[in-house]
């Protein structure tokens, strides 16, 4: 492969710090922003990053071996990564999108039998080859938005075939599409229609059949659950957790999203690596997710969506809790595949400083996803995902809104887009 050189961005985003862990308080505007910067990308990976000037005294030699892209008056920052999704499912419900808008609510769907429940009819019907097609798509126009790592969750399925179906895929995808697909079991999604009044029959079920069946196969590297009021209760959560954990399985958690419930604090007890949604945590839930390291993995464009409030971001990062931010790609309540999208509105709607916003979108939504030694910075040794957006700032990038910047991007060094 021939090595590529970028040369003069006007601002090449790093991401490199001090920080051991992931970005807390102000350790989260900390960019590693190297100016007229450059890079030089051999085998896949990133050889080495510095000014332009540096890069010159080191590499004109090797000029004439390599493809040299002018990226002046450009930015170039780390692949994005999406820590939180439902990428593999059947069909869609823009049907519910219409009844959203006339009233209904996203519970009263759901427990009217739709929602989840819809997707996973369609889910269980499809083949594999169709999720496959459906999934890639998908996956496509997250590269198209700069996004190079996806995590991706089952739970469309509810039972243990079509769960370990979807699963399936991703391993499948994870061979085919370039885009890094990190798996994560979800078992307990929903509690599905034939087990309706037999709640803990079906939590037993996924503890009993399904996890040892996922861990069996390594098909999955963390187990979430929906724990919301009517969905799962915290014990019910805890079990299919701890449970999971005897596996291997680490744990997450949808949190706090509709309602207050206690899921804040469910995670840090759990040790669970992230929370996702936390809408409704509690001040203690918050305290207890800084003292115990959990990351809080949030949705605005999922809040957006479902017309709610966006997660109290500030308290957050003021507690010291790592705040990463994702799509939530699903078919209810937030159909995007754009990262960027999610920065513009942490920044809007959660009051994120754009620095802030790409943190949480690389570095911090790496480690969410037991992947920050992969992805989320640009720095020599680590996998060359770049992208090049036509924009000459991180500042701009979160400014100038709803506009796709992508310019090129680099997965393991080869260019997608
Ligand atoms: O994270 N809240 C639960 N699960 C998904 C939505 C899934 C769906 O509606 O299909 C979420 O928002
Ligand atoms: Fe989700």
């Amino acid at each position: 492969m021939m090595p590529i050189w970028i040369k003069h961005a006007s601002q090449l985003v790093t991401m490199i710090s001090s920080a051991p862990g992931p970005r807390t308080g102000s350790e989260m505007s900390e960019l590693g922003i190297i100016e007229d910067g450059s890079l030089w990308i051999e085998d896949g990976k990133v050889i080495r990053a510095g000014t332009t000037e540096q890069l010159e005294q080191e590499f004109t030699e090797r000029a004439s071996e390599a493809e040299i892209i002018d990226a002046k008056g450009q930015l170039v920052t780390p692949g994005l990564v999406d820590p939180h999704t439902h990428v593999v499912y059947g069909g869609t419900r823009e049907v519910e999108f219409e009844k959203r808008l006339e009233g209904a609510s996203y519970m009263e769907i759901m427990n009217a039998g739709g929602g989840i429940h819809a997707t996973s009819s369609m889910t269980r019907e499809a083949t594999e080859k169709e999720l496959l097609e459906q999934t890639t798509k998908r996956l496509n126009s997250f590269l198209k938005h700069g996004v190079t790592t996806v995590e991706g969750k089952s739970g469309y399925g509810l039972n243990t075939e079509t769960e370990l179906k979807q699963l399936r895929v991703m391993k499948k995808l994870n061979e085919t599409h370039p885009i890094d697909l990190i798996p994560t079991f979800m078992g307990a999604h929903a509690v599905p229609k034939e087990y309706k009044g037999r709640e803990d029959e079906y939590v037993t079920h996924i503890i009993e059949d399904m996890i040892p069946k996922v861990a069996e196969e390594n098909l999955a590297r963390f187990n979430d659950v929906f724990c919301e009021k009517n969905v799962f209760t915290p014990e019910q959560s805890e079990r299919i957790l701890e449970a999971g954990k005897a596996y291997g399985l680490i744990p997450k958690i949808h949190a706090d999203e509709i309602e207050p419930y206690k899921g804040a604090e469910l995670a840090a007890k759990v040790g669970a690596i992230s929370a996702e949604h936390l809408l409704k945590a509690s001040d203690e839930g918050i305290h207890a997710m800084a003292d115990s390291g959990t990351i809080a993995c949030l949705l605005p464009a999922t809040a957006l969506y479902l017309r709610e409030e966006a997660a109290n971001a500030r308290k957050m990062i003021d507690a010291g809790v790592p705040v990463a931010i994702s799509t939530d790609c699903n078919p209810g309540s937030s159909p995007t595949t754009s990262m960027p999208l999610v920065m513009n509105l942490a920044c809007i709607l959660m009051r994120m400083t754009p620095a802030e916003a790409l943190s949480a979108a690389t570095i911090n939504a790496a480690w969410a996803i037991g992947e920050e030694q992969n992805a989320g910075i640009i720095d020599a040794g680590r996998n060359a995902d770049i992208v090049l957006w036509d924009v000459p700032s991180y500042q701009m990038l979160q400014y100038a809104f709803g506009v796709n910047h992508v310019k090129a991007v680099w997965k393991k060094g080869v260019r997608f887009v």
